[in-house]
């Protein structure tokens, strides 16, 4: 399988820190916030892996990471030509890199500890889609919102919605099969003028390949606002330091 790491986006909800710099380059503790996504990927045994980015930002990532030998992997990148198209629109960027293979997506502002190994090898070659949820029990609503049945299978994923019907949040974490980019040619642009990831989700889901984990551990979206990267450089650091002490 094949990664791809989204560190598109304007970032409007941090501004002014997202002005001139883009957002997955802001400090999460002592390191850039892409290098968690990277190391998220090699944990999860991907090796080659692309990163799409706007054509104002792209060369600083090629600047900071390179071929991605320093961290065991083989890095690519891509141009994405307007920042605000959406999440899938920057997944179309993938076809050729996937080369047929199933990928593993990223949204760059997650941060997270979830080991994603065992899903991607039960993934590999599979048809469908999966996506990854978290508990959120007081905030589901700023984010995509999963309704499982009680047997675990997908009911519904609804954007943002005023009344969520459950407390699971879709995270940034998303496996598509080879069929993805037929999937994005349908999408139409949403109320907020982008094709949206749940809308690409919900074709999975009525063609009844979508399935979802629910994550343990940590899991923090960084890129929704200034309380929200705080949040994420103090559990870091946090969660480093506990590591170096043990
Ligand atoms: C996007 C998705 C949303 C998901 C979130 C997770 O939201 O649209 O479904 O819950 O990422 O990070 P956005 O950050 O674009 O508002």
């Amino acid at each position: 399988m094949k990664g791809v790491i989204l560190a598109g986006g304007k970032a409007t909800r941090l501004r002014p820190l997202t002005w001139v710099t883009n957002k997955h380059l802001l400090p999460v503790y002592d390191k850039p916030m892409i290098f968690y996504g990277l190391e998220s990927m090699k944990k999860a045994g991907i090796t080659e892996v692309l990163i799409t980015s706007s054509d104002s930002h792209l060369a600083q990532f090629i600047n900071l990471l390179k071929s991605g030998h320093d961290f065991g992997l083989k890095l690519s990148y891509a141009i994405q030509d307007d920042a605000g198209g959406g999440i899938p629109q920057a997944i179309a960027l993938a076809a050729d890199f996937s080369a047929g293979q199933n990928i593993l997506v990223l949204l760059g502002d997650n941060i997270f500890d979830h080991n994603l190994s065992t899903a991607v090898s039960k993934f590999e070659g599979k048809k469908g889609a999966m996506v990854f949820a978290k508990r959120m029990p007081t905030e589901s609503k700023q984010y995509g919102v999963v309704e499982l049945s009680k047997n675990g299978k997908v009911i519904s994923i609804e954007e943002k919605p005023e009344h969520p019907k459950s407390d699971l949040a879709q995270t940034g974490i998303y496996m598509y099969d080879r069929r993805v980019y037929d999937f994005i040619k349908k999408l139409r642009p949403s109320k907020r003028n982008e094709l949206e990831v749940t809308d690409l989700n919900n074709m999975y889901l009525n063609e009844g390949t979508l399935v979802c984990e629910i994550m343990e551990g940590l899991w923090i979206d960084a890129g929704t606002s200034y309380d929200e990267l705080l949040r994420a450089n103090n559990l870091v650091a946090e969660l480093t330091k506990g590591a170096l002490n043990k």
